[in-house]
């Protein structure tokens, strides 16, 4: 193999087409070249001996379109990867989701639990406390994000123990009905058509209206006043499908507001954020009242990370998140709104200030918070959403609008910070207990006063949680 070792140097350092020339007829001529030992006037300087089979130029010609092939392909490779990254900073919303199981459960022996020991895990949590309050409030509750229902689909969605089929109708307009079939229980959010303005049944073909009335029995001439199904009371408002729960049927008592910079197009959707997490729906939205865990939980910047174990860690505390929250309470005419202002700003080395950000927000009803905020860049609102899919699983979701003159790629970083506050609380929620007569220091108050807030959401008949048995822990 010298000669071969000799002919891949030529070939290495010669451009294509010769080489081409070689493997195509050339190989008696070198190899005769090479036998011959020649050498001229213009190239005395050069001998060359090259002992060559066929196989070997074979095998250099192959070496060479391979490593030809391998830059070409890393060159475009990484021109597309960066393309790409670019094209999502700058064009794509972002979206984020963790899901069951995800976040909050870093701190057991053997690393990350198996997903059949989390689901144990989270199984036996739900007989977490004594004296819980009713599992599902009543109010409003976002099913779906309006981007994530299109025109003609229909969607299952299990939440507040019933079972939902959403749906579009071809003029886009969203309806809930009862998943399930009047006829014989075929689900309506699976396999479901919409027809015009209508949901057509997958088992036989009944057709019901967005009021849950049965239009059509393809196989009968005529449709009985019984064959009709359930519609449940929504709205589609600031981005999201909502659907009224009420435990005893009562129609809805007050509307969720409306965003008008939303509603009217004068802001731009950044992207979202959904979490899910194992507790009880009363303690998300009592974190806004809880001022003393602003002040310890979330002081720690994003840069430490998630994990409560060790986002303490002093290496971090050269910048710290300042939060103050002061409760305004509610006014009279909508005592289902719960307001407070909201601080924050970032302290860079105990001294400097940045990121300053002044928050309106407002709780409305159990499952909904708008959070108006203006810095000195922008300003914007996060809606921000809880709807409990089981008695204590709970899906957040974070939704930021912002000017049009603000880029997605600022709003991708403002999630994000957003984000990694929120997986701390999750972190916080997925192992807590829930203390029904929590032994509240003076500087507490506004927990037990956003309690009492609270209380209105529940009444005779809301749902209690069944407690199960030990048995009944495991799957
Ligand atoms: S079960 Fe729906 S049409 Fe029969
Ligand atoms: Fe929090």
């Amino acid at each position: 193999m010298s000669g071969a070792l000799e002919l891949s140097k030529m070939l290495l350092n010669t451009v294509a087409q010769p080489a081409y020339d070689v493997y195509n007829g050339m190989v008696t001529i070198v190899s005769a070249r090479g036998n011959q030992t020649t050498s001229g006037a213009n190239d005395t300087s050069k001998l060359v001996t090259l002992e060559l089979t066929t196989e070997d130029i074979q095998f250099y010609m192959t070496l060479k379109l391979i490593w030809a092939f391998a830059i070409c392909f890393v060159g475009l490779g990484t021109a597309f990867t960066v393309l790409y990254y670019m094209y999502v900073l700058f064009f794509v919303p972002y979206e984020r989701v963790k899901r069951l199981g995800s976040i909050g459960y870093l701190n057991h022996e053997a690393g990350q639990p198996s997903k059949k020991e989390i689901a144990n895990l989270i199984r036996k949590r739900r007989k977490i406390g004594e004296d819980l309050p009713p599992v599902y409030p009543n109010g409003w509750f976002r099913l779906v994000d309006s981007l994530q229902l299109k025109k003609g689909e229909v969607k299952e969605v299990s939440a507040i123990g019933q079972h939902f089929a959403v749906f579009r109708t071809q003029t886009g307009k969203a309806h809930i009905l009862d998943a399930y079939c009047p006829h014989m229980g075929g689900n309506l959010g699976v396999g479901g058509q919409v027809k015009g303005e209508c949901l057509e049944c997958p088992f036989h073909g009944w057709v019901f209206s967005g009021k849950g009335e049965c239009v059509k029995i393809p196989y009968s001439e005529k449709v009985p006043s019984f064959a009709k199904t359930k519609s449940w009371p929504s709205r589609e408002v600031n981005g999201a499908v909502f659907v009224w729960y009420h435990c005893d049927g009562v129609e809805p008592e007050w509307e969720l507001p409306v965003v008008e910079d939303i509603a009217n197009g004068n802001c731009n959707y950044l992207g979202r954020v959904e979490h899910h997490v194992n507790t009880h729906i009363q303690d998300l939205p009592e974190n806004g009242s809880d001022q003393a865990h602003l002040s310890h939980l979330h002081v720690p910047n994003a840069l430490s990370g998630n994990d409560l174990s060790t986002q303490f860690s002093s290496s971090w505390n050269f910048a710290q998140h300042i939060f103050k929250a002061y409760s305004k309470g509610s006014d009279e005419d909508t005592p289902h709104i719960s307001k407070f202002d909201l601080t924050h700003y970032l302290l860079i080395f105990n001294r400097w200030r940045f990121l300053q950000m002044f928050f309106k927000v407002y709780q409305i009803g159990p499952g909904c918070v708008h959070l108006h905020f203006t810095s000195l860049l922008w300003k914007g609102v996060f809606v921000q959403t809880v709807t409990p899919l089981e008695p204590l699983h709970q899906v957040i979701t974070h939704n930021l609008y912002g000017g049009w003159t603000v880029p997605l790629w600022l709003g991708r970083i403002f999630l994000f910070l957003e984000a990694v506050q929120v997986d701390r609380d999750v972190m916080i929620w997925n192992n807590k207990t829930f203390r029904p007569r929590p032994k509240l220091v003076k500087e507490d108050n506004l927990i037990a006063k956003y309690r009492r807030w609270f209380a209105q959401f529940y009444t005779e008949n809301s749902p209690r949680l069944q407690m199960k048995t030990e048995d009944d822990a495991s799957w």
